[in-house]
């Protein structure tokens, strides 16, 4: 997703901007670019590709000595990747950088060319900037309440005028938040990107103006004074280091035994503090990707417990005719909070009045912030777009609320143990990489699972495809021969995940019949079946078995793409927080 960073204050923004941008890389991005305003002068710089190309460019240009700056990477939404596509823009007086989607371009569009608008790119995002323009003479924020009244969509917006020396910000659904310090204030997508600088910021609202000059900042909406209080953010900039590893994504990984124990140790003797879900006669559990596959293992641990749980992909709920009641819960998952399918399935939920529960990554997120109740998984900063500690801790949480509603007697002492056993299981580096030299040549891997086992296999599909980009699917085990077993040919590699002892002999069965066609298979199971290629994981309490499963999943996906000379952090097209529809 596009990454905004701007900064006001006492120093030239060049370095600011840059480090700010470079710690917002993990969003997913294809250009980035600069503004630095000083008088009347805004002098604009601007590159397709990576970040490292723009800098090298800044280094070669006369940079006007300024201290207000903004800055943006780029996630196509509009119009091809290019330098002419690429933020800022500028129109007339106004430049301006945008995260989000502006629904109603076109239209908006066609009008401003009519009025005499010359557009040089195909963005939304200089329609926006056009816009404001139109209604600016002396009054910014009257022009900016203005034209956002006349965009539909998500937009976070922060805006040069050549008239003032100063930056002004708006957003609706996009994230967007201003970071306070002694030598200047900011504008961000992400508190990540200023964490070097300050822990402290100010939530925006929706359409709330922000007015930044060095010397402060203040809120409107509709021209009305708004006060906000400053947060401290509890993220760490130690969270964006590497440590030492290749990757961000093995460092995630191998965080995920200590992140387990921390957080088994705040809530075993406190789960008092964790909602009590027997209270609610229907669960929905909605979420994308990775967050949906966590609410899948949710749903059947509650189903277990004995609620009805009704699952389903944010982007899907959002648009269903939801019969709700008042002994609704519905469950929102997402490591960012800012998700926008997962936030309009919020919105809906919370319009039918029905309580809310936020599972949650981020604190001070929208998610975060608009649930009735929320869970923070406490994963610290996760930025390999591929999500991966993050999951496990949202499993972890779904699992002590399913113990809380149903407290089987091996958990806790299976629950102490499982930091250990999973570290042990993440040391096994040298198997993962054996098996994923037997898969990196592969055109296609399928998984195979049944209920808990399904979940983790769509997971650990995900996993490999995501980074890897080897085509991988994940199919119900007992589906094969209703039709997907047609494409299992000889050599081809499918995964058995095979940990729940009541169905196991099914799904071992269902491995056979494919190994019968030809297939090569990847037993992960914890029963020792004598299979060539197996992770066997320790036996455990059902409702923490994918705890164990799981990363080596993530660990077999990370060596393949790492056999595959893949950009594992980055993978293309891929953004960490997906803010648009
Ligand atoms: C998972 O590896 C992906 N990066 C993606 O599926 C992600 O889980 C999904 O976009 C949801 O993001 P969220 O958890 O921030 O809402």
């Amino acid at each position: 997703m596009c990454g905004i960073i701007g900064y006001i204050g006492k120093e030239h923004p060049k370095e600011i901007l840059l480090e700010g941008l470079k710690n917002l890389e993990y969003r997913g991005y294809d250009s980035s670019g600069m503004a630095f305003k000083k008088g009347k002068e805004i002098q604009i710089v601007k590159c397709v590709g990576k970040i490292a190309f723009l800098e090298e460019k800044l280094q070669n240009e006369k940079l006007i000595d300024c201290n207000i700056g903004i800055a943006h990477t780029r996630w196509a939404t509009h119009g091809e990747p290019s330098e002419k596509n690429a933020h800022p823009h500028q129109v007339g007086k106004i430049t301006l950088v945008h995260n989000g989607i502006i629904e109603n371009a076109a239209p908006l569009k066609k009008e401003l060319e009519k009025e005499g608008v010359k557009f040089q790119s195909s963005t939304d995002t200089e329609v926006m900037a056009a816009l404001i323009n139109k209604y600016y003479k002396k009054d910014m924020i009257g022009a900016i309440n203005k034209a956002i009244k006349e965009v539909k969509g998500s937009y976070a917006l922060a805006i040069l005028n050549e008239d003032e020396d100063k930056i002004y910000a708006v957003r609706c659904q996009s994230p967007l938040i201003i970071g306070v310090e002694k030598n200047g204030y900011y504008v961000t997508s992400d508190i990540g990107a200023i964490l070097s600088h300050t822990n402290q910021y100010v939530l925006l609202g929706e359409n709330e103006v922000v007015e930044l000059t060095k010397d402060g900042y203040s809120i409107t909406k509709n021209n009305k004074p708004i006060t906000r209080k400053v947060e401290t953010s509890t993220l760490s900039t130690e969270d964006s280091s590497l440590h030492g590893y290749e990757h961000y994504m093995l460092k995630e990984i191998m965080e995920e035994p200590i992140l387990v124990d921390n957080f088994i140790k705040k809530y075993i003797n406190n789960l008092d503090a964790l909602p009590d879900l027997k209270k609610y006669h229907d669960i929905h559990i909605v979420g994308c990707g990775s967050a949906y596959y966590a609410g899948m293992i949710g749903k059947y641990l509650f189903e277990e417990d004995g609620l009805r749980v009704d699952i389903d992909v944010a982007s899907e709920y959002r648009y269903r005719n939801i019969i709700y009641n008042d002994k609704t819960l519905v469950i929102l998952i997402s490591q960012s909070g800012e998700t926008a399918d997962t936030i309009a399935a919020m919105r809906k939920a919370i319009e039918h009045k029905v309580d809310t529960l936020a599972i949650v990554n981020v604190d001070g997120s929208t998610i975060a912030r608009d649930c009735t109740y929320k869970v923070l998984i406490e994963a610290g900063r996760e930025i390999a777009v591929a999500t991966t500690k993050a999951f496990i801790q949202q499993v972890l949480v779904l699992s002590l609320l399913s113990y809380k509603i149903n407290k089987d007697d091996t958990y806790l002492e299976d629950l102490i143990h499982l930091p250990q056993q999973l570290k042990v299981l993440l040391d096994k580096s040298g198997y993962y990489k054996k098996l994923a030299d037997a898969i990196y040549k592969q055109e296609d891997v399928f998984f195979i699972g049944r209920k808990v086992d399904y979940a983790i296999s769509m997971e650990g599909s995900l996993k490999l495809k995501e980074v890897s980009y080897i085509h991988s699917d994940s199919y119900q085990a007992g589906e094969l021969k209703h039709g997907t077993i047609s494409l299992v040919n000889e050599g081809t590699i499918v995964f058995g995940i095979i940990t729940d002892d009541e169905i196991k002999d099914k799904t071992i069965s269902n491995l056979e019949e494919v190994i019968s066609r030809g297939a090569v298979p990847i037993y992960v199971g914890i029963d020792d079946y004598g299979y060539e290629n197996q992770i066997l994981v320790p036996r455990v309490n059902k409702k923490l078995q994918p705890i164990l499963v799981v990363p080596t999943l993530q660990m077999i996906a990370y060596y393949v793409a790492y056999k595959r000379g893949c950009d594992i952090d980055k993978p293309r097209n891929l953004a960490k927080s997906v803010t648009v529809e």
